[in-house]
């Protein structure tokens, strides 16, 4: 049976020329553009909002009456997956890592639209990957118990079936800039990666990771493996077609190596939630040169990330490079120790002496 999609988003994206941040950076002005997937359009958008297409058009084949998902307490996943239950009439359980009287759970960034979107909340304590994903189980069986029929969005909303809508942002992508040579795109669950690995190849598609999980690069491999098989068993016709009119990867369905990822690790640095000084850099750059937005978790370390690419000249002045801005402003003012740097960063005006 061929998946089916539930139009969440409003596209295509708009890709925009970022000239002031492209030769803040060491590269030509018309050598970088922006493609904005944080303008997807639901909730606050991102790039949750097109693998949310497949998962929420999957549960609802199957007569979901709720979706259940997990993740940090600032997950922008379980954020959109709130607002994609709003839209689509179903409800919605989120199982977030902590505890209810924890910092985390305070009433800031996406913790407080998961309330306005209607979401109820189940926190699992200090757990690790294991311990969300057995709290999951746990009350998708309660559910099941009550009578009610639940759907499990995996963590960080990334599967297979929810990478093809990253695929479809990379055939976008090819219309909109078709001599691109880079597109840039924070790692968390891997989903957004391996769906952009289906559609433009390995080497057109260089991911940061953000620390999100132990081993990034066999997960993203393992991801667009999957996709890339399961799209040849359903549509062999298509594959050959693309192939021949040279607008795929032209892996025809073959398997993707971790090793052949380009996946930096080096941005992680003191760990996912932290602040770090890469970072804290790449948000004022993009803020002051574009007036773009990015967060310091995801889109923080993807720009950071670039910036140490064009440094070591792995992205090169007179080619085209894409940098993905995957959402995530929520998150931003869930996240203290920026909101703080950056009111420490507003000027006053001096008037001078008297
Ligand atoms: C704003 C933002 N950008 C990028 C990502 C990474 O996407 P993925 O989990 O598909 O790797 C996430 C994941 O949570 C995100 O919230």
């Amino acid at each position: 049976m061929s998946a089916t999609r539930v139009q969440l988003g409003s596209w295509p994206t708009p890709l925009e020329p970022a000239p002031r941040l492209a030769t803040a950076l060491g590269l030509r002005p018309d050598d970088l553009w922006v493609k904005r997937d944080d303008l997807t359009g639901l909730g606050g958008g991102g790039n949750k909002v097109r693998k949310l297409e497949w998962t929420c058009g999957a549960a609802l084949a199957e007569g979901a009456t709720t979706l259940v998902t997990s993740g940090g307490a600032q997950s922008n996943h379980a954020r959109l997956t709130a607002a994609a239950g709003a839209r689509l009439g179903l409800d919605v359980v989120l199982v977030l890592a902590g505890n209810p009287g924890g910092p985390g759970a305070s009433a800031i960034g996406n913790i407080a639209l998961d309330g306005l979107l209607g979401a109820t909340v189940v926190w699992a304590g200090e757990v690790d990957g294991p311990g969300l994903a057995a709290a999951v189980d746990e009350v998708a069986g309660q559910l099941r118990a009550a009578g009610r029929k639940p759907a499990v969005i995996p963590f960080g909303g990334s599967s297979a079936l929810a990478a093809r809508g990253y695929a479809e942002c990379g055939r976008e992508l090819l219309d909109q800039a078709p001599d691109l040579a880079t597109v840039v795109t924070a790692v968390g669950s891997g989903g957004t990666m391996a769906g952009l690995v289906d559609a433009l190849g390995v080497d057109r598609v260089l991911g940061v990771s953000v620390g999100a999980i132990p081993d990034p690069g066999r997960t993203v491999a393992e991801l667009a493996s999957e996709l890339a098989s399961e799209l040849a068993s359903e549509r062999p016709s298509d594959l050959a077609s693309e192939r021949a009119s040279g607008r795929s990867s032209g892996r025809g369905g073959r398997a993707v190596a971790s090793t052949s990822l380009r996946l930096r690790l080096d941005q992680v640095l003191a760990g996912y939630a932290a602040l770090t000084e890469p970072v804290a850099a790449a948000l004022t750059l993009a803020a002051r040169t574009e007036g773009i937005v990015l967060d310091p978790i995801y889109t923080g370390r993807a720009l950071a990330g670039l910036t140490a690419a064009v440094e070591e000249g792995d992205v090169v002045p007179g080619t085209r490079t894409v940098f993905l801005h995957s959402g995530g402003l929520p998150g931003l003012f869930g996240h203290p120790p920026t909101l703080a740097r950056a009111r420490a960063a507003l000027r006053e005006l001096d008037p001078g002496p008297a």
